[in-house]
């Protein structure tokens, strides 16, 4: 694998300097031999450019957290702000202005009843805080035996071990299965696995049966099901009807086992709605937040829990409180600029805008929705995502190189190519999207 373009100049040298001294995540360095790292010099709205002047559409969010640019001047001045006033505060015995004012409009925003704002860094901190959490609630209630987790086929939950132990998805498992707790997975909602005759709703319902058979045997042991609501992003954007997160509600009550929404992909607007959980109008007992949180700018997560999990910690006894933390807890850096992201959604009607500009970019894909190496085209918000048909035994890193020699960053999930773009691309940026897939594609 190489690409058509060899790095040169100040370009060249940085990317020599990274390959030595980076460790890059989620990479085997040695494909770095023939296929060349890409060194950023800065970002500019949904682009990001080069040391020698050439621009790359962040079609990917970087990694899905960029939700309004690059370099975003609205977020920029925040931080600047804040940055003269305070930038960090230990948050155990102290608080400050920003995460106060953001634990408040967190809960205002979420479903119902989630009052209790606790912070972590990156989305893998969220989950292994809520797992941690649902435990320690139930055996302060009495219930130590309530210890299992209960996840759902392909989700993906984070990198830590305690998160992997939860996960789904062999690729990133597979090496450290002896390293992991071992709990159940039930069968994915995924509307692809629709059979003959059965909508995506029938599937959910499947799904959903097959979640209640494992809870009415297993519940006194179990302390938690962690799901992604309507779409399964790591594993390759499985999407699902919400019928399956009104029964996993309904279920997760009527067996006393908390529901653990994790919408650390799909929150903030990114499958159509504010948080994906309204589109079943469900409330979990547990909401977990990062990425998007601060618009991709400083590493933040957050679990919402209810005054129920709270109030069983709530104790004379120091052992019984939830003695969790990382140093940089609440960053008020941090949550300043997720209150800026908080501020652009208010103030510039993100959700409605998104709309009609998914709808706008939807229409404008139909080439691709049709083509005849392309498979089950899906849609959810602002994610797009479909199936190539290829025989290339190295598609994904061959449409990486294919995507940034047309000035796209695109990083196939396997054979899943996906969009996942910024809430700033605009429709010119979108049709040179769609044309360079379509592109790719014909040489696939
Ligand atoms: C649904 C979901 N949960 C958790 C994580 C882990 O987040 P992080 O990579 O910030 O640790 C991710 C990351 O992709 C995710 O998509």
């Amino acid at each position: 694998m190489t690409w058509d373009r060899a790095p040169s100049g100040a370009n060249a040298e940085w990317l020599a300097r990274s390959r030595v001294a980076v460790f890059h995540p989620c990479t085997q360095m040695k494909v770095h031999e023939t296929l060349p790292i890409v060194p950023i010099a800065r970002g500019e709205g949904a682009w990001l450019v080069d040391f020698e002047g050439r621009r790359y559409l962040d079609a990917l969010s970087s990694w899905w957290v960029n939700l309004f640019g690059h370099a975003n001047p609205r977020i920029n001045a925040a931080i600047a702000d804040q940055l003269a006033t305070l930038e960090h505060v230990m948050l155990a015995g102290f608080t400050h202005r920003p995460v106060v004012e953001l634990s408040e409009r967190l809960a205002a925003l979420a479903p119902a009843g989630l009052g209790h704002a606790f912070y972590g860094s990156d989305g893998a901190s969220a989950t292994e805080i809520a797992l941690k959490m649902s435990f320690h609630a139930w055996a302060n209630r009495g219930k130590p035996g309530k210890r299992g987790f209960v996840s759902v086929a392909g989700g993906y939950h984070g990198e830590t071990l305690g998160a992997l132990a939860v996960t789904d998805v062999p690729l990133f498992r597979r090496t450290y299965e002896p390293l992991l707790a071992r709990h159940a997975t039930v069968p994915s909602p995924d509307a692809r696995l629709a059979r003959e005759g059965e909508t995506p709703r029938d599937a959910a319902e499947r799904a959903a049966q097959a979640l209640e058979a494992h809870l009415a045997a297993h519940h006194e042991t179990i302390a938690a099901l962690i799901v992604e609501p309507i779409v399964q992003g790591a594993t390759g954007m499985a999407m699902y009807d919400p019928h399956y997160l009104v029964r996993a509600r309904e279920l997760c009550t009527r067996f006393a086992v908390h529901l653990i929404a994790d919408e650390i992909m799909t929150g903030f607007g990114r499958t159509g709605s504010m948080f994906a959980c309204e589109q079943a109008g469900v409330a979990p007992d547990f909401l977990l937040l990062s990425k998007g949180l601060t618009g991709g700018y400083l590493p933040l997560a957050c679990v919402l829990s209810t005054d129920e999990v709270y109030a069983s910690f709530y104790d004379d006894d120091v052992a019984r409180g939830f003695l969790h933390s990382h140093s940089y807890t609440g960053s008020a850096l941090a949550c300043r600029a997720a209150l800026a992201v908080l501020d652009i959604f208010r103030d510039d009607g993100v959700i409605a805008a998104n709309r009609a500009r998914a709808a706008r970019f939807t229409e404008r894909a139909g080439a691709l929705s049709t083509h005849s190496r392309v498979r089950d085209f899906r849609h959810r918000g602002m994610i797009w995502a479909f199936e190539a048909e290829s025989t290339r035994a190295d598609f994904a890193l061959w449409f990486f190189a294919e995507a940034l020699a047309r000035e796209v960053l695109l990083r196939p999930i396997g054979r899943t190519v996906y969009f996942m773009p910024p809430y700033v691309t605009t429709d010119e940026d979108w049709g040179l999207l769609v044309d360079a897939t379509l592109a790719i594609l014909d040489r696939a």
